[in-house]
């Protein structure tokens, strides 16, 4: 029988596309529909019957990707997906909601998790998902570690599309890599950015996002963190971030990427200091990372020292799914709040104001951070 296996689920979002996804079980056609949405007070949020357009991809694939366009910015939509193989079988998702990206001035927010891939007790990726959902993010950044596995393909629905499912239907993600992606194609097949797909940038609202794939710019060897030939001016994401971000004139810009330049446990990873005269340079706020499993923010730093000014604000979120990391035994000169809980990380950015919060596994407030402008 063909079957939905993944999704739908959404990327890419902008003011005026939204790019859907889904797997079959096999080869099939790649179709979608979407209508407006009405509000009735008998009803709630349902589709407008007459609004309905549809659309057709290339289709003969397991993994659909199909694009709306011609979208008004920031208003929701009901879409359903649908697909047909060779043998008249044909399968449906739900009718699912989508809500395009906002204007340029308008408030918005989004959600940092990461390594769901687990470890240890993997039922915490099945509190989180549904707690970032009550939170309501427009969009997700999930900070690397989504799998434990990154080339055995069952993990990527075991550990991310299967807990996450809900969701998904409606909040689009960005992903990117950590180790246990282990560069695997998969990262790249199920995910809707622009070439070369394991990093890249995107605006949403008045804020420039930037991700990095630290797993071309580190490797380890015996156990112990040491740059590649990546990490370098010449490099080719180095390049990409200086350009990247001399080209915006947003008025917030966060940087992620999943190897931590700044944590008071395991597994940081100093080399990575070097990127920060980059962010620093080109007026970065906040960066998120992961890889070790706690919640920790940094003071704001630059020069790799104290700068309450104009320094950048490091965060690691890395609580979607591991059973937290033992902390050093005392906190390191640039931790200003840590916890070694599930967590996961709401930011909302309203003009010239950036509000962060920090929440658990039960939905309980553990640390806030507010950047003005
Ligand atoms: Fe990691």
């Amino acid at each position: 029988m063909l079957s939905i296996v993944k999704g739908p689920y959404l990327q890419w979002p902008t003011p005026t596309s939204m790019t859907l996804m889904w797997e079959t079980s096999g080869p099939a056609s790649t179709e979608g529909r979407y209508w407006g949405t009405q509000r009735t007070h008998s009803r709630g949020l349902t589709l407008l019957p007459e609004s309905e357009k549809q659309v057709t991809g290339a289709g003969d694939t397991c993994i659909h990707t199909l694009v709306l366009e011609g979208l008004v910015p920031e208003t929701l939509y009901h879409y359903q997906v649908r697909s047909v193989d060779a043998a008249g079988q044909v399968v449906e998702s739900a009718v699912l909601s989508l809500k395009t990206a906002v204007d340029h001035n308008t408030p918005f927010s989004f959600a940092v998790c990461s390594e769901s891939g687990g470890y240890g007790d993997d039922l915490i990726n099945r509190r989180l998902f549904p707690q970032i959902q009550r939170h309501r993010p427009d969009f997700l950044l999930m900070v690397g570690d989504a799998v434990q596995q990154g080339r055995r393909y069952e993990d990527w629905e075991q550990f991310f599309f299967g807990p996450a499912k809900a969701l998904l239907y409606s909040t689009p993600f960005y992903l990117c890599l950590g180790n246990h992606e282990e560069q695997a194609t998969w990262a790249r097949d199920f995910v809707a950015y622009p070439e070369p797909r394991n990093y890249y940038s995107f605006d949403y609202g008045n804020t420039h996002f930037t991700a990095l794939d630290c797993t071309e710019l580190i490797e380890y060897r015996d156990g112990l963190p040491v740059a590649t030939a990546e990490l370098r001016p010449e490099g080719a994401q180095w390049r990409f971030l200086v350009a990247d971000l001399a080209a915006s004139r947003a008025t917030w810009k966060v940087v992620f990427f999943h190897y931590p330049p700044y944590v008071s446990a395991d597994y940081q990873v100093e080399q990575l200091r070097v990127l920060c005269p980059i962010l620093e340079a080109h007026g970065v706020d906040l960066v998120f990372n992961s890889h070790t499993i706690v919640y920790e923010r940094s003071h704001p730093l630059r020069q790799d020292r104290l700068d309450l000014e104009r320094g950048i604000v490091y965060v690691v979120a890395g609580g979607a799914g591991a059973t937290p990391e033992w902390f050093h035994p005392k906190r390191a000169w640039h931790t200003a709040q840590a916890r070694a809980v599930p967590h996961f990380v709401q930011v909302v950015v309203a003009g010239s104001t950036l509000e962060l919060r920090a929440i658990d596994e039960y939905g309980h407030l553990f640390d806030t951070l507010q950047l003005r402008k």
